[in-house]
């Protein structure tokens, strides 16, 4: 059996999904681990160090992709690649079945049996494997990082022989994986942090990290059973508007990460809101690739509007690919861990296996 993964496109994406330290994992379950060459070199990590640990490299990519049981990647591969892929064989990644969704059901009329792991059930058998945790909790963590890099002033309170400084107010939009660490990193940095969601579980977990939950008060929770945040209702987001308009006026820097799945980032924080932000404030937009939680955001780009700048983050993850592709690389082991059948030393389509049932693309 072979696991084979070859080079993203390195202009947009630096991860890598397989690295060194699991190929001896995946040889011990009985796989040959193929990659191409430079696979992950960018990286600094060579084409030795995954040798040594027993994998095999490859000059051409056909051969991989055509011998592979089981190809692994982070993004959906191109066209021509994945013209190349065959009948019965497991094709792994971010699929992104949203935006994919015809590319994908035309491969798995093939009989190619793709997997997108962005559809993993939120249960605790899978969190081993929830790419969207351990993904989201570095870019919570980055976002709070970069931001106060570019911040123009100091992040925790200081008095001084000259004077006090005071501490910078953070406040974080949505208070999920990356929302919470983007709450832990900025209290131990020394921030004051206000943090806003529309499903109430979160305020117990925002004030256990020291943060300072801002209630949208008189409002359903907006939470499906599956515990991912419902698009709110006209009345809540009245209600929130007036509230982070009032707060807005005395916050540094705004981390947003605010999402609904499978739609476009909700719009929070409004022009007219930005425009009462003190000067010199920046705003971080992690939901900048699913259109941004502020009305000024774009991908990729800085605006500055009347003093306060808005940074549209679309793949933070390319800031500290390393960590992530370490965390990727666990998550997709594990993730074939499930689907491999140890005793019939083969995979194992098992759609009563709701990991299997619910990320697999049919
Ligand atoms: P996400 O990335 O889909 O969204 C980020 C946050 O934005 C969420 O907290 C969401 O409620 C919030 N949000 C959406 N619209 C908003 C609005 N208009 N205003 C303010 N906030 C808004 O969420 P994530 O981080 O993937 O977490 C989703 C759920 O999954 C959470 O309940 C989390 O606790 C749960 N979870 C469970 C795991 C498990 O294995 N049991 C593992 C990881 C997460």
């Amino acid at each position: 059996m072979i696991i084979g993964s070859i080079s993203e496109n390195k202009n947009l994406e630096k991860r890598v999904s397989v690295t060194p330290d699991i190929i001896k994992k995946y040889n011990s379950l009985g796989f040959k681990v193929y990659l191409n060459r430079n696979y992950a070199s960018h990286l600094g990590i060579s084409d030795s160090d995954y040798e040594i640990e027993g994998a095999k490299i490859l000059e051409n990519e056909e051969d991989i992709i055509k011998n592979s049981n089981a190809m692994l990647q982070v993004n959906i591969p191109n066209d021509k690649n994945l013209e190349k892929l065959s009948e019965n064989q497991i094709l792994i990644g971010v699929l992104n079945p949203f935006v994919n969704e015809k590319k994908l059901k035309e491969i798995s009329s093939k009989k190619i049996n793709c997997f997108s792991l962005e559809l993993l059930p939120r249960i605790t058998r899978a969190q081993s494997m929830d790419i969207l945790s351990s993904q989201a909790n570095l870019a919570g963590y980055k976002a709070v990082i970069d931001s106060f890099a570019y911040f123009q002033r100091a992040i925790p309170m200081m008095m001084t022989a000259a004077g006090t400084i005071s501490a910078a107010k953070v406040l974080v939009v949505g208070a999920g994986v990356a929302g919470l660490q983007a709450i832990a990193t900025a209290k131990r940095m020394g921030a004051i942090v206000f943090a806003t969601d529309v499903r109430l579980a979160s305020k117990e977990q925002v004030e256990s990290l020291g943060g300072k939950f801002l209630t949208v008060e008189g409002v359903e929770n907006l939470e499906t059973e599956g515990g991912y945040a419902k698009e709110a209702t006209d009345d809540f987001k009245k209600k929130q508007e007036d509230l982070l308009k009032e707060t807005l006026k005395k916050i540094d820097i705004v981390i947003c990460t605010a999402l609904i799945p499978g739609k476009k980032a909700p719009l929070i924080i409004k022009k007219e809101m930005i425009d009462v932000m003190p000067n010199g404030s920046v705003i971080y937009d992690l939901a900048a690739a699913q259109g941004g939680n502020s009305e000024l955001t774009k991908a990729d780009e800085i605006i500055k509007s009347k003093g306060v700048e808005i940074m549209g983050e679309a793949n933070i993850l390319n800031k500290l690919p390393v960590s992530a592709s370490n965390l990727y690389s666990k998550n997709m082991y594990n993730f074939i861990n499930n689907l491999f059948n140890k005793e019939k030393k083969s995979f194992e389509i098992n759609l009563e296996d709701e990991i299997i049932e619910k990320t697999m693309i049919k």
